[in-house]
């Protein structure tokens, strides 16, 4: 599906646009795959790793409306991972956080829909879900625009899709590399947010092969969601730092005990496949016909029972200590 397409991913050089590269490289030959992203040090520096032909490093911003209408020109895909995305950081700047992640993803429709772009898939995460800070409530917004634009399309083929998951194992500014610096510094005590809190946990790897499948899945206005495993913070700490002991420090300002997916308010719209959920438009205008309960590639799906939430407290899938550690060593 990949092969000889041109594809952009804006966010490129990001934790998930690098491995998202590296996969498509391996898998797939693409006519053209575009980074776009802002900053030029780190697109220098992913150049010396990812040269193939097929490479353009575009420096631009997604709150440029005119370089993205210029960038989309002949692109047939679409990622978009750009965002701005730690909590305290969007607080303190709100400003900021909601010109990147809504009036950016409101300018990534609009060149998508404008280029005739095929498919957009925009990447959301478990913060989005009933938000309680302003990093989540942006993407929720950025979610729902996806979702609308499917109705703004107009004579354009385009097709846009949501991905939402939740923490990504290591990924920049988490907590587990928060936990190995403190281990490497030599502390004897970990800090626990609260002993009973639970986060959903997916590789990167995990999400990029996800992302990837859902290109073939989508019919558009689909708010993709995993079924991921769940951990326990505690059991976090003993996989990272076994035999520590945990101070508890309470729960951050924006956080949540437990992380929602697919919250009960959306259960009247939700359908369970055997591997994922879709949460469907609350309100479909560009195509009333719409069946959400199979999808492009012919996988059925039904609609959960009323009041059904996916958290990660709720979840039948915990990880042990034990798979922690190898999820961690990439060996499960
Ligand atoms: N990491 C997680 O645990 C997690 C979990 C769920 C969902 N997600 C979502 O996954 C996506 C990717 O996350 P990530 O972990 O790869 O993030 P990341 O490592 O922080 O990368 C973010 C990327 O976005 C670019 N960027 C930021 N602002 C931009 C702007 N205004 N215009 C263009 N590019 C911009 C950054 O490059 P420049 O700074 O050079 O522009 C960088 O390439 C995000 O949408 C995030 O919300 C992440």
């Amino acid at each position: 599906m990949l092969n000889n397409k041109s594809i952009l991913i804006t966010g490129g050089t990001g934790s998930f646009g690098q491995l998202y590269v590296k996969t498509i490289l391996e898998n797939y030959s693409p006519s053209r795959l575009i980074i776009l992203s802002r900053d030029e040090l780190k697109q220098y520096e992913m150049q010396q790793t990812f040269n193939d032909p097929c490479m353009r490093y575009f420096i631009g911003d997604v709150r440029d409306a005119e370089r993205l209408m210029q960038a989309f020109q002949d692109v047939d895909y679409v990622i978009h991972a750009a965002a701005l995305k730690q909590v305290p950081a969007a607080e303190y700047n709100p400003m900021e956080c909601i010109k990147t992640n809504i009036n950016g993803a409101e300018n990534v429709i609009k060149a998508a829909i404008a280029n005739n772009v095929k498919k957009v898939i925009a990447l959301s995460t478990d913060k989005a879900a009933s938000p309680i800070n302003l990093y989540g409530a942006t993407k929720l917004a950025s979610d729902k625009l996806f979702v609308a634009a499917n109705n703004m399309v107009g004579k354009a083929d385009t097709r846009f899709a949501v991905v939402r998951y939740g923490n990504v194992v290591g990924s920049r500014g988490s907590v587990v590399p928060f936990f190995q610096s403190l281990i490497a510094k030599g502390e004897k005590t970990l800090p626990i947010t609260h002993p009973e809190m639970t986060r959903f946990w997916i590789t990167l790897q995990g999400g990029v092969d996800f992302v990837l499948k859902n290109f073939a899945r989508m019919q558009g206005g689909e708010i993709f969601v995993p079924k991921i495993p769940s951990i326990r913070i505690t059991d976090l700490a003993e996989a990272y730092g076994p035999g520590l002991d945990h101070t508890v420090v309470g729960i951050r300002p924006g956080e949540k005990l437990h992380e929602i997916m697919c919250p009960g308010d959306d259960s009247h719209h939700t359908i369970e496949f055997d591997d994922h959920f879709v949460i469907t438009p609350s309100i479909i205008f560009f195509d009333k016909d719409m069946d959400y309960s199979q999808n492009v590639i012919g996988e059925r799906g039904t609609f959960v029972p009323m009041g059904f939430e996916y958290h990660s407290g709720n979840n039948p899938e915990f990880l042990s200590v034990e798979q922690i550690r190898l999820v961690g060593e990439g060996k499960a």
